[in-house]
């Protein structure tokens, strides 16, 4: 077990390499886990992780969204649904997560997070555990879970990234953001051994200022620390796309041929290659349910 701040641990050494082994190496995971994160809040993580998430299902694939902002989330209010029970429900135990997934745009599921009552900034050992169970549960697994994280660096935000394949981190062309991006990667690489980030860039003006932004953080990257950095894509900064969120709707539902809709959708595709080159990555998911998923699907 890897200790997270807090005494929070994600499943390491033994139990990983159990998994690990159990997963199969030469072919792509039937889950794909992508956590979404970012350092700096209001960088556009949750409007990413929605729009991914509806432009996935509109590709064809079985998409689930985990709001992982577990105390201020707000993925559910962003696409005007109203949920009866929350990921709070599930942790005290009173809701199997089943249960609490509601449905969103073009099919998606949705697991909502709580409306700040509880304090689950910082998830217990058991709590982690509850979760994993609760995801056995799901009659219909998806092809695609998305996490979108809370801003920071809080031990949920680490853990999240630890046990997903991919972490995307949303970068601004803020100054703010470049920083805590740096932040973020370098714990997530000197403490937790992530190695490997795909960055997208958000709200940027042209391609290239996203790419001089990104230069930017790899100039840094490259001096003080050991990691891969891949340019995801970019997101400009559109009007279309407010104008979505006020609507509670997802960009890539209401105006799809918005310029930001349009680069939804080819990050939507960029997903599904990165699920194809799974295995050179070599970082095989750590979170037991896909892997159990997986073996419920080959019937082992
Ligand atoms: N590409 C864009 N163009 C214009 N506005 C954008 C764009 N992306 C995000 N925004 C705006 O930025 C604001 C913050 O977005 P969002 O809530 O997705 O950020 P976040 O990173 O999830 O924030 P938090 O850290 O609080 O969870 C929203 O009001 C949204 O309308
Ligand atoms: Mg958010």
């Amino acid at each position: 077990m890897k200790e997270l701040e807090g005494g929070e641990r994600v499943a390491q050494g033994d139990q990983a390499s159990g998994l690990r082994s159990m997963a199969s190496l030469e072919k792509p995971d039937p889950v794909q886990v992508v956590a979404v994160s970012s350092g700096k809040g209001g960088v556009g993580k949750t409007n990413i992780v929605a729009n991914l998430a509806v432009a996935g299902a509109l590709h064809g694939r079985q998409v689930l969204v985990l709001d992982a902002d577990l105390a201020l989330g707000n993925l559910d209010i962003l696409l005007g649904l109203a949920p009866v029970y929350n990921l709070g429900d599930v942790l005290l135990g009173t809701r199997r997560l089943e249960e609490v997934i509601i449905e969103g745009p073009a099919g998606i599921r949705i697991l909502p997070a709580t409306s700040g009552v509880q304090d689950l900034t910082a998830l217990t050992h058991e709590q982690q555990l509850r979760l994993q169970d609760g995801f056995l549960d799901i009659q219909s697994p998806p092809d695609l879970l998305l996490i979108d994280c809370a801003a920071g660096i809080s031990s949920n935000v680490l853990y999240f990234s630890v046990v997903a394949h991919e972490i995307l981190v949303v970068l601004s062309p803020e100054p703010m953001s470049l920083t805590d991006v740096y932040a973020l990667v370098k714990v997530l690489s000197t403490r937790y051994q992530q190695k490997h980030f795909r960055i997208v860039v958000n709200m940027a003006k042209t391609a290239r200022e996203a790419k001089h932004v990104f230069r930017k953080l790899t100039k840094v990257t490259d001096r003080y620390l050991t990691v891969s950095l891949d340019f995801a894509g970019w997101v400009p900064l559109d009007d279309y796309l407010p104008m979505a969120v006020c609507q509670q709707r997802a960009v890539v539902d209401l105006f799809p041929k918005a310029p930001s809709s349009r680069a939804m959708f080819e990050l939507s595709g960029q997903l599904a290659r990165w699920r194809e080159e799974q295995p050179i990555r070599g970082g095989l998911l750590l979170f037991g349910p896909s892997v159990l998923w997986n073996q419920a699907k080959e019937g082992t």
